[in-house]
């Protein structure tokens, strides 16, 4: 119904063209069309993995050879540039509307596709750790292991346990991080949901305080979530369309105010 589509695009740019504190958060479909698979629904991850098994920090303590093979598997798959839905969000930082990106990927892209103030709730690939003797490492540090696909081990006490900053299951997110988001979220006057199932706590908590201290609420996703019923305007659609129309039209709008 592209009528319907038409008017909800025109409601959400009607909210980010008065909005001056601005938070967008994101989830795994805002890096489905750069190539990235999700985690739920019908192709995602957890239909083919047991995310007890490649993605918790027990699975990994017990074989982290499992989590590195899960992990290359998606790093064979990945393309990983931005796609036109990061581009857009990192556009409206420029223009001043959003304040802040927080994000659950650990995929860098909206930090590739220029988002400066970005929070990374689940952590990145940038920093990995010997978990045997607390040696921190740089991604560069092993480079030839992750070129190779062949898990890294410690340089220094030579364990396999080495890794990367990522929130795993059964592990808490990175607390200034955590906190630095809530402090975004209950300060902002839209709170813009793209791209996820919001089902994963305490993340998923971030849209009800947005809500619960005043923000306009909208959300771009491709499936009905849980948390719809929060939201002032519900565009379903592909972020990688839907975000570029709305952007142009809140620059159109901004140009003749
Ligand atoms: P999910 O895979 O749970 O949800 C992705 C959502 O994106 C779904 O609701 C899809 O409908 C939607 N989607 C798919 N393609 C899209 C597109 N092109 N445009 C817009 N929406 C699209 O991913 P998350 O909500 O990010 O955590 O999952 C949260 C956490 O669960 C992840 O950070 C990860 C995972 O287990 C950890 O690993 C700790
Ligand atoms: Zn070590």
């Amino acid at each position: 119904m592209p009528e319907e589509l038409n008017e909800k695009i025109k409601l959400a740019v009607e909210i980010l063209a008065k909005a001056k504190n601005a938070v967008v958060f994101t989830g795994a479909g805002i890096s489905a069309e750069s190539g990235i698979p999700t985690f739920r629904g019908e192709d995602g991850l957890w239909k083919k993995y047991d995310p007890e098994e490649v993605a918790s920090i027990h699975g990994f303590r017990r074989n982290p050879r499992a989590f590195w093979e899960f992990s290359f598997e998606l790093m064979k798959k990945t393309s990983a540039e931005p796609n036109p839905a990061h581009y857009a969000i990192a556009e409206l930082e420029k223009m001043g509307i959003v304040k802040a990106v927080i994000t659950q990927n650990i995929d860098m892209l909206h930090q590739k596709a220029g988002s400066k103030k970005v929070y990374e709730l689940h952590g990145s690939t940038e920093k990995l750790d010997c978990l045997d003797c607390g040696k921190e490492y740089d991604r560069e540090d092993f480079i030839d292991f992750l070129q190779k696909m062949e898990p890294p081990q410690c340089k220094f006490c030579g364990s396999m346990l080495v890794k990367p900053r990522v929130v795993l299951f059964g592990e808490p997110l990175p607390t200034k991080v955590l906190y630095g988001a809530i402090e975004e979220s209950r300060r902002a006057d839209a709170f813009i949901v793209v791209g996820s199932s919001l089902v994963v706590y305490p993340a998923a908590e971030l849209p009800y305080i947005a809500k619960s201290n005043g923000a306009k609420m909208i959300m771009v996703n491709y499936e009905p979530t849980v948390a719809d019923h929060i939201f002032d305007v519900v565009i379903y659609g592909k972020a990688g369309q839907i975000l570029p129309r709305i952007v142009e039209e809140v620059k159109r709008i901004k140009r003749f105010s």
